[in-house]
């Protein structure tokens, strides 16, 4: 399939014929379910027209040509998408000197507020605020407290400075949004928080970062074409959510999603709260976790080698990371290191035969491995990843028997939470 491809070694048994079967009853289901259901997602062209593209991309714009920093408030679906979307494409260092995307309002540590407020005090800034239901306490203390610290730094100019992004004509956001003359970006009611990375909710805060939106969206919209085929041996979606649920049905109730580049881990946190949040319900779901290897392998890699035998891994790997020219070792006369060996090797070789010893080792301890490979890091990839993920997401969870698209846990503490601060 354009843009990834897949493959797997489970030692075991994996019937296709059974479970082709389960997945395509699970694509019926998805593709059958009325709009009212969370299915907006599925098609790409409804969810953002080319105006709407073009209205984000000069938003966009603005802000970069006018601000130091954007801060994004929001949590979960409103803000790991546009997080995993941004570390991926961009280098580790601000070498272009590009406008900082900073992320608040997903936790309540007072600390991490302060000293953000302590870095942005002097710069220019502009707020992205994200809520779809626009009542979600974390975001909405942190989006009074920036929206302060711009109301005394800009006075009335304030608010040519916010921009919320919310559901049209529903909660406290939009309010306040209506009420204050901010400009506003709309998301889908059809579409939830952790499917919403392809709206507004991703797309804007990505273009802000200087990436190429449309390339995202349409690479999204060829994936979108492909998973279509019903063939369960040409769609890599059908047979990742028919092998994880084939996994989990023999016991193995830990996917742990790993990758070899550092900047994935938030795309691997994005991934854990897709697939946490739209399977994990009614007693049942696979526990998703992540690692950063080589890093993890030093800390997790035991545990991953002989701990319980209840863990799938995932590969998540990229083929070439974004470097210019690739670093090679130098010739040392010495070699008391003993590394001349490698000098025939870029840096990228050896984390990959690095990734190999890996996926070997722990499939000779028993770990069902499933690889998920990527040419590159690059806007196309990143959208073509995002509508397969969430598309197997889905597939995944109706062959399980769930509904993939509601949230009752997650509804359960964000009202406890607000129950006990009304008492207090
Ligand atoms: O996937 C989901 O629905 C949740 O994770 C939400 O994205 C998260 O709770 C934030 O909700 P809201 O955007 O309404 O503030």
């Amino acid at each position: 399939m354009k843009y990834i491809d897949f493959e797997y070694n489970i030692n075991n048994d994996f019937d296709i014929d059974i479970w082709s079967k389960k997945a395509t009853r699970a694509y019926t289901d998805l593709h059958a379910i009325n709009r009212e259901k969370m299915n907006g997602w599925l098609d790409i062209e409804k969810i953002i027209k080319n105006e709407d593209i073009e209205i984000i991309k000069n938003l966009a714009n603005e802000v970069k040509e006018n601000a130091e920093v954007l801060i994004v408030v929001g949590i979960g679906g409103s803000f790991l998408g546009a997080k995993a979307g941004i570390d991926f494409l961009s280098d580790y260092y601000n070498f272009d000197k590009k406008i900082e995307i900073i992320f608040v309002g997903n936790s309540l540590s007072e600390k991490y507020l302060m000293d953000t407020i302590k870095y942005v005090e002097d710069k220019n800034v502009y707020i992205n605020v994200i809520s779809k239901s626009g009542g979600t306490m974390e975001p909405a203390i942190a989006f009074r407290v920036f929206k302060n610290l711009l109301e005394k730094k800009y006075g009335d100019k304030a608010k040519e400075r916010i921009i919320v992004t919310t559901t049209k004509g529903k909660g406290l956001l939009y309010e306040i949004a209506k009420k204050n003359n901010y400009r506003k970006l709309f998301i889908p009611e059809n579409i939830g928080g952790r499917y919403s990375v392809l709206t507004t909710v991703g797309i804007f805060p990505i273009a802000c970062a200087g990436f190429n939106v449309k390339k995202i969206l349409e690479a999204a919209k060829e994936m979108q074409e492909d998973l279509l085929d019903l063939n369960f041996k040409k769609n890599i979606a059908l047979q990742y959510a028919a092998l994880r649920n084939y996994l989990y049905s023999t016991g193995k109730d830990i996917e742990v999603f790993s990758s070899f580049t550092p900047n994935m881990r938030y795309f691997l946190e994005w991934l854990k709260q897709l697939y946490g949040e739209s399977e994990c319900k009614q007693n049942m779901g696979i526990f998703p976790a992540s690692l950063i290897f080589s890093t993890d392998l030093h800390s997790m890699g035991q545990l991953m080698q002989e701990g319980k035998r209840n863990i799938f891994e995932t590969f998540v790997s990229i083929n070439k990371e974004n470097v210019e020219n690739n670093l090679y070792l130098e010739e040392d006369k010495d070699d008391i290191d003993k590394l001349n060996y490698l000098i025939n090797n870029n840096i990228n070789e050896i984390n990959k035969i690095a990734k190999n010893g890996t996926k070997k080792a722990h499939l000779e301890g028993q770990v069902p491995i499933i690889e998920i490979k990527i040419e590159k890091q690059d806007e196309k990839t990143l959208g073509a990843m995002f509508y397969f993920f969430q598309y197997s997401c889905a597939i995944s969870g109706y062959i399980l028997g769930v509904d993939p698209f509601n949230q009752p846990g997650v509804e359960k503490y964000k009202s406890e939470i607000k129950r006990l601060l009304e008492k207090k």
